[in-house]
């Protein structure tokens, strides 16, 4: 995976002069069809009064899971610890939540905005194992640009509350 490149189109595609659902979901289907082991690729973001992310642009399989308390599954957990969670083998966790029977991996990683963290960026892999610390820097990375572009008005992720 050549990440430069996949973070100069993700900029791109920051740039471009279109709504911000419209540029997450674009990033999500790019990052989905360009990097093979990514089958789903979601934004959550965070009610931080209701301690409950809400599920934003997306793509892959359609979930009912687009509410997760706080604590809750590995995004929920993601929403209090504040840290990257890399999961190798998803069966192997108990506080997991299946969106679907496919997946075996998974990574999440949390994006700050002045040091907030107000949401996450989730992948799911039907490969196990797939994620390694280059995910984890390519995600990283990419939640820092989407971080600069919302940040002049963070109440623009209101709209996925
Ligand atoms: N697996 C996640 C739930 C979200 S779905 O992957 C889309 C979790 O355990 O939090």
């Amino acid at each position: 995976m050549d990440t430069k490149v996949i973070l100069s189109e993700v900029e791109s595609i920051l740039k471009s002069k279109t709504v911000l659902s419209e540029k997450l979901r674009q990033i999500c289907t790019y990052l989905k069809e360009t990097i093979d082991h990514y089958d789903w690729v979601g934004f959550y973001f965070a009610n931080h009064e209701k301690k409950t992310l809400h599920l934003g642009p997306y793509d892959g399989e359609e979930t009912d899971h687009t509410v997760i308390p706080f604590g809750k599954g590995i995004c929920g957990q993601v929403a209090e610890s504040n840290e990257t969670f890399l999961v190798e083998d998803v069966h192997a966790q108990d506080n997991y939540i299946a969106c679907s029977i496919h997946v075996k991996s998974e990574i999440v990683v949390p994006l700050f905005v002045d040091g907030k963290n107000i949401g996450q960026i989730d992948i799911d892999s039907n490969t196990s194992n797939a994620f390694t610390t280059e995910d984890q820097k390519l995600l990283t990375d990419i939640n820092l640009l989407i971080a600069e572009e919302i940040k002049e008005n963070t109440t623009v992720v209101d709209q996925f509350l």
